[in-house]
């Protein structure tokens, strides 16, 4: 088969063969992207959209970060895969720097958020059998509006039943308590859980901090019972909030936590971090994965995570997410489609009366590129570099979005 000249095809080729030949998993625009710059993505000449959205939380340095393409460009000098039967130097230095910036002691690197909330189930369901002696400490207890990812265990812990259903059975063993609800959650963590998996800001279930008091709440009930604290951090962590772990803001520390998205500059990572009395469940051969912290990869994350991690970084992504949120409120105060404006840092999401994949359409015409979460929330999670005067040409599109789309 030959490629040529497919690299000169035009759009309207590439969406008619998408639709020919990728599976239909994903509802796509009518344009294609062809560049990144910044805060800035581009389709082809003249047009350019304002990533509001990162590739979902994904592009936290934007597009063509000097510090990413330095990385990018330096790794590949190196071995870009040694398989996990032999040490790795970036692998080892990036686990080293999460721990050394976290209450983790150890990490187990994987590539995906979904890869990472599976490998924290199996290590808690293995810690309650070898460290607790218990074979029935099974259970996983999850939250109303959570999303945990799409393999059978993490979809199991995945609140919203059409993401569910259509595949079940699923991992058995895991039962939902309503979100933010002290009582409820009380309830369903009993003797037989394993673990309390849980966002502290929800992303996809429609941006909802959970409330200190309540993390605080699940703290207290998961030593009370044996069962281990997950937090999963895949969208929230490394930055997203303002704080590198969204879980600082309440003072509360988990026994695992799941990261992945912005950990390599947009390569495919995720990692699962560990305290040592949890890791004294796992040994050799207990859990794998082929590709997980290679050196390119690792490399590239360890240029990340040095500078997301920096004091002055974040208090920097603070400041503009403050500005941000302030610009929302203005914007909900004028716009009756707006019911609320919730979320933390550069993590915000607009409680709308009509739907949100209204907004989302709309805003595309104005050339911005946002995400909605759920039917009714419009989801910002700009690049973690964006500066005030993008912000105000983001509100400008957004502004016309909504009075498009109402
Ligand atoms: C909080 C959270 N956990 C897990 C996942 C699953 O991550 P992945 O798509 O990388 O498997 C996501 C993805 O959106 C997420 O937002």
């Amino acid at each position: 088969m030959t490629d040529k000249g497919s690299s000169s095809l035009p759009p309207e080729a590439i969406i008619s063969l998408e639709k020919q030949y990728v599976l239909q998993t994903y509802t796509r625009p009518d344009f294609v992207i062809t560049g990144g710059d910044g805060v800035w993505l581009i389709a082809g000449a003249g047009h350019r959209y304002l990533d509001g959205g990162s590739g979902i939380a994904v592009n936290a340095l934007g597009h063509g970060h000097p510090a990413v393409l330095a990385a990018l460009a330096q790794a590949g000098r190196g071995p870009i895969h040694l398989s996990n039967l032999y040490h790795n130097r970036p692998m080892t230095l990036l686990a080293r720097d999460l721990c050394q910036s976290s209450f983790a002691d150890r990490v187990f690197f994987c590539n995906s958020g979904s890869e990472a909330n599976e490998g924290a189930f199996k290590f808690a369901r293995k810690y309650a059998r070898v460290i607790l002696q218990k074979n029935d400490k099974t259970g996983i207890v999850a939250f109303s509006g959570s999303f945990h990812g799409r393999s059978m265990g993490a979809v199991a812990a995945t609140a919203t039943e059409k993401y569910r259903a259509p595949f079940e059975p699923v991992m058995p063993g895991a039962r939902f308590a309503e979100f933010n609800n002290i009582e409820s959650a009380r309830a369903a963590i009993n003797g037989q859980t394993c673990a309390v998996i849980v966002e502290p800001v929800q992303g996809e279930g429609g941006v909802t901090p959970a409330r200190p008091e309540f993390l605080a709440a699940l703290r207290r009930r998961c030593d009370e019972t044996g069962a281990l604290l997950i937090f999963d951090e895949v969208q929230c962590g490394l930055g997203r909030t303002g704080a590198l772990w969204a879980h600082q803001a309440a003072n509360v520390s988990p026994d695992i936590m799941t990261i992945a998205k912005p950990l390599a500059g947009g390569l495919p990572m995720g990692a699962i971090l560990l305290t040592q009395a949890v890791a004294g469940a796992i040994t050799p051969g207990d859990h794998g994965s082929t590709f997980a912290g290679g050196p390119f990869v690792s490399a590239v994350a360890r240029a990340v995570f040095g500078l997301v991690s920096q004091p002055e970084f974040l208090a920097a992504a603070r400041q503009t997410g403050e500005y941000l949120h302030q610009k929302l409120e203005a914007l909900a105060r004028t716009q009756p489609a707006v019911t609320a404006v919730r979320g933390a840092g550069l993590m915000w999401g607009l409680v709308t009366t009509i739907p949100a994949a209204d907004v989302v359409r709309a805003a595309q015409g104005q050339g911005l590129l946002i995400i909605p979460a759920g039917p009714k929330v419009v989801r910002l999670l700009p690049p973690l570099v964006i500066t005030r005067a993008e912000i105000d040409i983001l509100l400008e599109k957004l502004t016309a979005a909504f009075k498009k789309a109402w």
